[in-house]
């Protein structure tokens, strides 16, 4: 008797389940068809929208380039109309306000980093008026789950990986420094030097300026980078090789 109560209970479970399943496939299928026929976006913009998260602009410049992160970061809803594309190409890749200030931001130079065909698509994002594209938004930080996968997320979140390569490598091209290459942040040199937390941290926080453009500095991170995830970022990359 009770067995066959709990077998009635499970199919109906079982039902109301599978009902719920294809009712919100079904909506969701319909909502990603209006959804690619009501945004046919520019692919340049579209591109230029992820890079603008990839590169971790959004997270100095605010998403949306709408500023409100750092009173020294400004927003970029304005400039697309006020400077040329050419204008915009030469700030991004040669960077802006490099300042010996450790506290105060200033904007990277980007032109070893990122190619001129994503600067191009960068620009006709600023220019479009930097629209919301779906998707085109940072990776979810995971909570809860000890500070090295929060961390781990943060370095693609702020863009280091763009720099220092998967895992801390390194190996991503500076022609013109003096080391030739951005360095790693995983290995027995890299750990050496930094061979305590504090150390990371200053590190990130007050970042560097090594030359002036095209040489890649480490940007000042301080004021944007709260402490508890610049502690995050430290967890993690003592996990690295
Ligand atoms: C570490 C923080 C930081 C990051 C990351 C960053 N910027 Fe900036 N950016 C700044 C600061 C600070 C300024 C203002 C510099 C100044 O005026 O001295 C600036 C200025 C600019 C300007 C000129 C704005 C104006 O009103 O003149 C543009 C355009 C720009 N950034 C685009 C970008 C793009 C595109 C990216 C990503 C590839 C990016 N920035 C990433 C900090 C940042
Ligand atoms: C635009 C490229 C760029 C980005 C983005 C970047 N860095 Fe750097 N970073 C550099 C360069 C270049 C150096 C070397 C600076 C020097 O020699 O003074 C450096 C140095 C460092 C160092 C010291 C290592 C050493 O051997 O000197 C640490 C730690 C570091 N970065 C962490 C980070 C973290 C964490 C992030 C993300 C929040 C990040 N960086 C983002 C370019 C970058």
């Amino acid at each position: 008797m009770l067995l066959a109560v709990s077998l009635a209970l499970g199919a109906a479970i079982a039902g109301f389940f599978v009902g719920r399943d294809t009712k919100h496939q079904t909506a969701s299928a319909a909502a990603v068809s209006t959804q690619q026929s009501a945004t046919a976006i520019d692919p340049h913009v579209a591109a230029g929208a992820h890079l603008f998260v990839q590169f971790a602009c959004a997270q100095c410049h605010g998403d949306l380039g709408r500023g409100s992160v750092s009173p020294v970061v400004p927003a970029l809803t304005k400039v697309g109309g006020q400077l040329t594309a050419a204008q915009l190409r030469h700030i991004i890749d040669h960077g802006l306000g490099e300042s010996a200030d450790p506290k105060q931001p200033y904007m990277p130079v980007w032109g070893a980093v990122i190619s001129d065909a994503q600067v191009n698509d960068l620009v006709s994002y600023i220019r479009a008026g930097l629209p919301a594209v779906p998707t085109a938004t940072p990776p979810e930080i995971p909570q809860g789950q000890g500070l090295a996968v929060e961390g781990a997320t943060l370095y693609v979140s702020y863009g280091c990986i763009n720099c220092h390569g998967p895992n801390g490598l390194g190996g991503v091209p500076n022609p013109l420094s003096a080391d030739k290459t951005i360095p790693p942040l995983s290995g027995l040199d890299f750990r050496h030097q930094f061979n305590t937390d504090a150390k990371i941290e200053a590190v990130i926080r007050s970042g560097s300026v090594i030359g002036k453009a095209p040489i890649v500095s480490m940007p000042h991170w301080g004021g944007i980078i709260p402490l508890d995830r610049l502690q995050a970022l430290v967890a993690y990359l003592k996990t690295l090789k």
